[in-house]
């Protein structure tokens, strides 16, 4: 029996499709090869499915395409024209027939599975149509979405009201609060000062018929009256009806309560009923990877649930609603709803001003909006056996970093995030301190950038979110290649046309270098969900609400500039229980932070400080940074005075250090806590560190940020370096490198944006010898000992690690060559005469152009409109007529979108597209050589050029983008720019 359960589980594991709902770095999954990721570990495509009308059977063509392709499956998302926020259901559609959860969604569903099954890949799922907020149902259904609304009257001066109070009918009467008002300003809202003591909850009071009757204290100020109801929003994440509703699906679809597990039961409820029967539950056992839901865009005027009041009362002990005139203002969607925070803002006469109350407020909906996440991953978990990831709480007025180890998979954005590494340190901190194996991240979302983003820019996205602590991709986004209502060709375009991208078979790119892309990001996130990440320094950081606009929190450069890397920790997730110190770091079975900082500008809350003196007497090193950081304002105050004691008593104790801003980097130095790997550059570099016990390999990931530069690596490891090559997925031997019995020393030159990723085994064959130097005439080595020696003005010389001098035959070389006497054969990729057919990928025509030099289409005549792709070619005479020669390598400028390398009709492996070069050796020959790189273009310029016919469901591009207030952007550089050099060099055995 035991021997047959094992064997069972075993065999489990050996299919791709297998999930289990282990989320941890150390869980079993089939991984696949660094060479080729297994599906769940590729980056998948987030597919907008226009509505469940559609052809299935492209469907299911275009989710095998993005297999192929090399992603490992797609996000199926029903989009709905944006939940309908972009627009009505388009004439011809039928959102009662084909909405979510219907019959004919249904089908679509089980297609797309059944794609998925058959093509060995992995699918993830929202919870609902859109964005996943919720799902259709019975408009009286208590566990959808409820806000709460306040209305306001002042009392006159004699301190009498008698009749109706405000707002009277809105909903179910949750307080009526009467207050002294102090002060009155009114600029862009109506700003109140109230006093403190005199708010007092009359609800009790309030008669069936809404009247009461009140006689307050008169002194010089005037009272005021707050009435707040509670009821249903029936807010929408699919904005449909048709009348009369005689199915739940004529209403679209209702946004639920994210602040309770009842709203999630709505959502599991409904998939049990609707979604799973009819073979989709066995399916998406077999082939489901995440349940999902997208960043939280629900509105309200305070954000709430009707069990707020009773919860905030067993949290703190005392009561909500007489305090609920101070959390009225901004405490919506504080990203969506940020110019419409409420119409008043009350303060309190109080040094804090209230704060403690907000501060408490929106801890009561941390703990609601958790119930409600966990009942998500309960379901998905225990129904499915699959995992929960979503993108955690930023937007809502919640600390953000509290409630991101209580989803399986935490999805961020490139979009919300702008790019910022700070910004990701902030989202990933938690999840790996929780121990999470995959952080996910919506990639490539570019506002005003659809059909120009290039690989380049989404490249430069990658690996800021890799550096910051991301190692999941889901493109933003694939699009449906058939017909659709109202659209022309090329195709149904989400967002109508505001946000990137659009990728699919009529992307020039698609077949013509994408791909490389798509593999690098999988061998990059195989390396990044391998072992667990270990990361230098812990920083503090406790707020309130996010800011979603995710301003540098640690604005200093000294831990960038040396090499420390950090993420940020909640003192909330303190209480996880791999929040512990052991031989002086925290989570040591994770990051295992050598130290925790506490800046400034942070607050402690008191539990906070309590943890961090326990965490230095364990022997965590702690460093104030910049002076005594603030106060978390928690009640009314009242723990100021003990939290100001605990950290002076902090201060005191052993292994807590104070320094300047700026200077923590100097103290770790003091202290011998070096980076695990120390940077030493003219640019800026990032870094990553993951140490894998199963295999034995540690590596680092080293991405350059923006401009190229030089320097030095400084890794703290026993062990021998080596080369992972993400873009050809092979290992490769490092020449250059010094090594002590606890560090390597490797001299780097990188290109802007450039990665290199350095592993680092026990196993001594996988690097052959090294040298201690590297002379800028050596342009290759091999798995062989086979150095490539390049021309150079003056006799260069390499050191062998075992002493060894080796002269470089460096002049008798034959010298590089700028290659010219390009052919540009451009093939146009164009709209098909009926500008209707939306199905078509292009009609092609090719035109030829001779040239000097390689400048942008837009400097060529002929090309200044036009997209496609661009083959260029030269010819290079072999071997060189004067000097010597054994091999060439070819060095290309850096490639804006992608480009494939070709010699003789012999494609050549993957180019970095950040530091393009390839060794020609093996593909030339006597005589003439055709060289070809084969360049795609972005689809803008043609489709800028015909833009005003171009429509997707009824909107064209240019009315969209002036209605949207912004010109047509700017046609955009395309094609090879810049020198093509070849390099000829002689081999030496070392
Ligand atoms: C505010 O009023 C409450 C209730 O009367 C009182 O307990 C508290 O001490 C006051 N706070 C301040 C800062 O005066
Ligand atoms: C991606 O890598 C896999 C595994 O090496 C390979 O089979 C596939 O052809 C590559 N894809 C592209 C587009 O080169």
């Amino acid at each position: 029996m035991w021997l047959a359960v094992k064997l069972f589980s075993f065999l489990l594991l050996l299919q791709p499709g297998i999930a289990d709902t282990n989320d941890q770095t150390s869980a079993t999954v089939n991984r696949g090869s660094f060479q080729n990721p297994s599906a769940r570990l590729r980056p998948r495509f987030r597919y907008w499915l226009p509505d469940s009308g559609v052809d299935a059977e492209i469907v299911q063509q275009n989710i095998k395409a993005a297999g192929s392709l090399g992603a490992g499956g797609v996000e199926f998302l029903p989009f709905y024209n944006y939940g309908g926020q972009l627009g009505p259901a388009p004439a011809g559609s039928n959102w009662s027939r084909d909405g979510f959860g219907t019959e004919a969604f249904h089908s679509m569903f089980l297609a797309a599975l059944h794609a998925h099954k058959e093509a060995g890949l992995v699918m993830d799922f929202p919870l609902g149509p859109n964005q996943g907020q919720g799902v259709p149902a019975d408009p009286s259904n208590e566990g959808l979405q409820w806000d709460l609304e306040p209305f306001s009257v002042s009392i006159p001066g004699d301190g009498h009201f008698d009749g109706e109070i405000p707002g009277w009918g809105a909903g179910e009467l949750v307080a009526l609060v009467s207050a002294e008002v102090l002060r009155s300003t009114n600029s862009s809202h109506l700003q109140l000062t109230l006093k403190n003591g005199t708010l007092t909850d009359w609800a009790s009071k309030v008669s069936s018929t809404g009247s009461v009757s009140l006689d307050l204290p008169t002194s010089q100020n005037t009272y005021r009256l707050f009435a707040f109801y509670q009821f249903l929003s029936h807010n929408k994440n699919l904005q449909y009806s048709s009348t009369p509703a005689k199915t739940i699906f004529d209403n679209g679809s209702y946004v639920v309560d994210h602040f309770t597990a009842r709203g999630a039961k709505v959502t599991t409820k409904f998939w049990e009923e609707y979604i799973l029967p009819g073979g989709v539950k066995e399916l998406l056992m077999e082939v489901g990877n995440y349940g999902w839901e997208d960043s939280i865009e629900i509105l309200s005027n305070i954000s709430w649930t009707p069990s707020l009041p009773s919860t905030f009362q067993s949290k703190y002990g005392y009561d909500l609603k007489s305090v609920l005139p101070i959390i009225m203002f901004s405490n919506n969607n504080i990203n969506t709803q940020s110019t419409q925070p409420g119409a008043i803002e009350c303060l309190l006469n109080t040094p804090d001003h209230g704060l403690g109350y907000i501060n408490d407020f929106r801890g009561v909906l941390v703990d609601g909006y958790r119930s409600y996440l966990e009942e998500l991953t309960r379901w998905v978990n225990s129904e499915l056996n699959l995992q929960m990831s979503a993108q955690v709480s930023y937007n809502l007025p919640m600390d953000m970093e509290s409630n991101i180890p209580f989803v399986n998979a935490p999805e961020c954005e490139s979009l919300q995030f702008k790019d910022s590494i700070d910004g990701y340190r902030q989202f990933t901190g938690s999840a790996h301190l929780a121990g999470k194996r995959v952080i996910s991240n919506e990639m490539g979302a570019v506002m005003m950038k659809v059909y120009q983003l290039t690989h380049s820019e989404l490249l430069y996205s990658i690996n800021r979110a890799i550096v910051g602590g991301v190692n999941q991709m889901v493109f933003h986004g694939q699009s449906y290649t058939g017909e659709y209502y109202g659209t022309t060709w090329p195709g149904y375009t989400a967002f109508l046309y505001l946000f990137s991208e659009m990728y699919s078979d009529k992307q020039p790119s698609w077949d013509h270098g994408f791909g490389d892309l798509l593999n690098y990001t999988a061998r990059v996130q195989y390396l990044q969900q391998s072992g667990v990440p270990r990361t230098d320094v812990a920083i503090y950081n406790k707020v309130s609400g996010t800011d979603p606009n995710f301003p540098t929190l640690y604005t200093a450069n000294d831990l960038i500039d040396a090499g420390y890397t950090y993420s940020y920790l909640s003192p909330d997730n303190f209480a996880l229980p791999e929040a512990n110190v052991h031989d002086g770091t925290l989570a040591p079975n994770g990051p295992a932070y050598k130290v925790l900082v506490i800046t400034s500008n942070s607050n402690l809350t008191l539990s906070g400080v309590h943890y961090i003196q326990k965490y230095a007497h364990a022997g965590l090193p702690v460093i104030l940074s910049g002076g005594d950081p603030g106060v978390y304002a928690s009640n009314d105050d009242r723990d100021k005075t003990s939290i100001r004691k605990a950290i002076q008593a902090l201060k005191k104790s052993a292994n807590v250090y104070s320094v300047s801003a700026g200077q923590v980097s100097a103290k770790l130095h003091a202290l011998s806590l070096r980076p695990q790997v120390a940077t030493q550059t003219n640019g800026t570099w990032y870094t990553t560190w993951r140490e894998d016990s199963q295999t034995g390999i540690d590596h680092a990931f080293v991405f350059c940020d923006v401009n190229a530069s030089t320097g030095t690596l400084d890794i703290s490891t026993h062990k021998t370096p080596f080369l992972f090559d993400p873009w050809t997925g092979s290992k490769e031997p490092l020449l250059g490198y010094t090594q002590s019995k606890s560090r390597v020393t490797i001299p780097l030159s990188l290109a802007g944006n450039q990665t290199i990723i350095i592993g680092f085994s026990e196993d001594e064959d996988i690097s052959t010898k090294h040298a201690t130097n590297t002379p800028s005439s050596v342009i290759g080595y091999d798995t062989q000992g086979n150095a490539a020696v390049s021309a150079s003005k003056s006799q260069q010389s390499l050191v062998l690690s075992n002493g060894k001098k080796v002269m470089l035959p460096s002049s008798k070389v034959a010298s590089s060559i700028v290659l010219s006497n390009w052919t540009l054969t451009a093939e146009h990729w164009e709209a098909p005469s009926n500008i209707s057919d939306a199905s078509t990928i292009a009609t092609k025509h090719n035109t030829t152009h001779q040239l000097v030099s390689l400048v942008s289409w837009r400097q060529i005549e002929g090309l200044t409109n036009s997209s496609g792709l661009g083959y260029y070619t030269t010819h290079i005479t072999w071997p060189p007529v004067k000097g010597s020669a054994d091999g060439a390598y070819l060095f290309l400028p850096p490639i804006t979108h992608t480009a494939r390398l070709y010699v003789n009709g012999h494609q050549l492996p993957p180019l970095d597209l950040t530091a393009p070069q390839a060794d020609l050796s093996t593909y030339l020959k006597k005589g003439s050589n055709a060289l070809t790189v084969i360049v795609p273009t972005t689809m803008w310029n043609y489709i800028r050029s015909i833009a005003d016919e171009i429509e997707t469901v009824n909107v064209s591009i240019d009315s969209l983008m002036a209605a949207a207030g912004y010109g047509l952007p700017q046609a955009t550089d395309n094609g090879l720019i810049g020198d093509v050099k070849l390099v000829p060099y002689i081999t030496v055995k070392l």
